[in-house]
């Protein structure tokens, strides 16, 4: 989705700004803009683009200020052009604001708008923002502050938007004003220091008597608004994390009170001032360096065998219990997820079935709503959440929905732990698989599974059931032996680069594994996969099969081998292409190309599995000319619905 990244201080905004955009281009890259306040007037660039193409046209990081916001746009309102990429800029020149979500009220907005005189340049959603605080009774500039309530207008602007919002508004006095709503946003802050007696800015008529209460107010040297951590980890590990509904204003106060500038976080709903905790920011957030690999995608793939490690072995145990219990004492359990964390979500079905016997239902998040009686239990049933990011709209819209039907309890399991999602959780565990940048889910999707597997165990364990032997020890050696066939499978990408369609059969659990490398062909070479069910091939899908076709069929050492061969032979004798994912030796005559995977404990073949065909979907998508790390239309972090 769109990443905002703001900042305020000391140093030249652009260059900065430039960089963070640049870190968080995972989230959405059709086009890139900054707007800086430099001698009392905005500066504003903008275009179609990724961050280094639009930098390299418009020289965005030589843009003068100290004051700048700065935008990447994912379209969902209006084409991909110039006009339409952020900064958005008020009539009077005087406000630009940026902007993730969506006003769902702007068209009746843009109609009022236009109404009062107010002329828009673009066909988005956003622009309303900058035009609704151009209209506002006293100018953003001339607020009061140092009070212990916001401005009354500011609050009744944002009463006014419908929808989800995070935006930020610069104005060419270098002031930032900006507010939350349903999506995220991080004040980072240099040296920060609370203020007990009220700023002493010239605009600061602090007329309210009431020093004593002014230590709401933070001060700081220097403070970076963004979507993501990541973008600005490098500067300062302490952050405050905006809950839905809350508004801030960040101001320049005199040289000679130094910290520099004021930070004040009001609650839009009734103006009061809020005391925000300060939040220390793990510095492994800052791992974000794609070190001697070509791509973050490629470098993800390579340290799954210390993510599924830290997963399973680095869970919170007193975290752990609580879930354990919460999972036993509920009444009905449902999983539920998007893309590669939905599968994720399917693979705790099996998992719990088969490890600790508790039953659950799994549901992508999008369609909980639709499903909501299924799911109800008698009185104590639970949502469980797997999601990487922990922004996901739709997980968090379902989690929404579950609060609202009185579950008792909402789980997750999150790779940000600072994330909405793990916020609004009443227990949530981290897989600790460290940042993940490229847009496809590789080790998070490992972890994330590895975690169910240990969650498995702890609750067969607390129920008195004997839990089977998993050896995730031997992870790292595992996976580095299929890293070691990256050469071999390269050169099957090669030979398989021009194919329309590619089946991939299996059964059982290994079906989820079938549903995950559909995906990751899809979002990274996009090649047209589907994962199906081996028994299902009969009753439709061999009506596609021919010469042309390429099958992958997952075929471990298991209770499904031999049913996974007979389908196996129904396509080859239409004629296909068979690749075998196994650790069989006796099958790889029937394969024309044999994946072999490490022969491991029954239930740990997935993990495995998902490996080579992760390597292969990376290989397929560079032979096909195609940036792995950034696929076309996907967003790493979907915060729409
Ligand atoms: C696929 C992929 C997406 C995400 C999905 C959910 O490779 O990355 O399908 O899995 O958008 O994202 P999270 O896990 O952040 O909720």
């Amino acid at each position: 989705m769109c990443s905002i990244i703001a900042y305020k201080g000391y140093r030249d905004a652009a260059p900065l700004m430039v960089k963070a955009l640049s870190r968080m281009e995972y989230r959405g890259y059709d086009s890139v803009g900054i707007a800086t306040a430099h001698n009392s007037a905005l500066i504003v660039k903008k275009g179609v683009g990724n961050v280094s193409y639009v930098n390299a046209r418009l020289n965005l990081d030589s843009m003068q200020g100290n004051a700048g916001i700065g935008h990447t746009r994912w379209a969902t309102h209006g084409a991909v052009n110039d006009n339409n990429a952020h900064p958005h800029v008020s009539c009077n020149g005087r406000i630009a604001v940026v902007h993730n979500g969506l006003v769902e009220n702007h068209d009746e907005l843009r109609f009022m708008l236009s109404k009062e005189g107010h002329v828009f340049k673009s066909e988005t959603d956003s622009e309303v923002i900058a035009h609704l605080l151009e209209s506002l009774p006293t100018t953003m500039d001339d607020m009061r502050h140092g009070y212990d309530s916001m401005d009354k207008a500011i609050t009744d602007m944002l009463s006014m938007l419908n929808g989800s919002y995070s935006f930020v508004a610069l104005t060419s006095n270098g002031m930032l004003l900006g507010a939350r709503y349903h999506e995220p946003l991080i004040i980072g802050l240099g040296n920060p220091s609370r203020s007990k007696g009220g700023g002493d800015d010239d605009n600061n008529n602090d007329n309210n008597g009431d020093d004593d209460d002014d230590d709401y107010m933070l001060l700081v040297d220097e403070c970076f608004i963004a979507s993501d951590v990541l973008a600005f980890i490098e500067y300062t590990d302490k952050a405050i994390f905006l809950a839905d509904g809350e508004v801030f204003v960040v101001r320049g106060i005199t040289e000679a009170c130094k910290p520099r500038l004021s930070i004040e976080i009001y609650n839009s709903r009734d103006g009061k001032a809020i005391v925000k905790e300060v939040t220390q920011i793990a510095w492994e957030f800052a791992d974000v360096d794609k070190g001697r690999f070509a791509h973050y995608t490629l470098k993800e793939i390579h340290e799954q065998g210390h993510a599924i490690s830290r997963a399973f072995f680095n869970a919170d145990s007193k975290r752990l219990h609580l879930l354990v219990d919460a999972l036993i004492d509920a009444d009905r359990i449902t999983i539920t997820g998007s893309g590669s964390s939905y599968h994720a979500a399917l693979m705790a079905k099996y998992l719990f079935s088969k490890i600790c016997m508790l039953r659950c239902d799994a549901i992508v998040a999008s369609e909980f709503t639709y499903n909501i009686d299924t799911y109800v239990g008698n009185g104590s049933p639970i949502l469980f959440a797997v999601s990487q990011s922990g922004e996901t709209a739709d997980v968090l819209n379902a989690v929404r929905i579950a609060r609202d039907n009185n579950f008792k309890k909402i789980a997750s399991i999150v790779n940000s732990p600072l994330s909405t999602l793990a916020r609004e959780s009443d227990i949530f565990l981290s897989i600790n698989a460290g940042p993940e940048v490229g847009v496809a889910a590789t080790k998070s999707f490992t972890a994330q599974i590895a975690l169910l597997y240990r969650i498995s165990m702890e609750v067969a364990r607390s129920k008195g059931i004997n839990p089977p032997t998993l050896d995730i020890e031997s992870s790292s050696i595992n996976v580095e032996k299929m890293l070691e066939r990256e050469a071999v499978i390269s050169d099957l990408a090669e030979s398989i680069k021009n194919a329309n369609s590619i089946y991939i059969i299996a059964k059982g659990m290994h079906h989820v594994i079938a549903l995950e490398c559909a995906l990751k062909l899809k979002e990274l070479a996009y090649i047209h996969a589907e994962g199906i069910h081996a028994g299902e091939l009969k009753h439709g899908p061999l009506a596609l099969i021919d010469e042309k076709s390429i099958v992958i069929a997952l075929n471990p050492m298991d209770d499904t081998y031999s049913d996974v061969i007979t389908s196996v032979h129904e396509a080859k004798a239409r004629g296909a292409y068979i690749i075998g994912v196994s650790d069989s030796k006796s099958s790889s005559s029937i394969y024309d190309f044999t994946l072999t995977i490490p022969r491991v404990d029954r239930l740990l073949y997935p993990l495995y599995e998902v490996i080579p065909l992760q390597l292969l979907a990376y290989h397929m998508a560079l032979k096909r000319d195609c940036n792995p790390d950034y696929p076309r239309n996907i967003a790493k972090s979907v915060t729409v619905k």
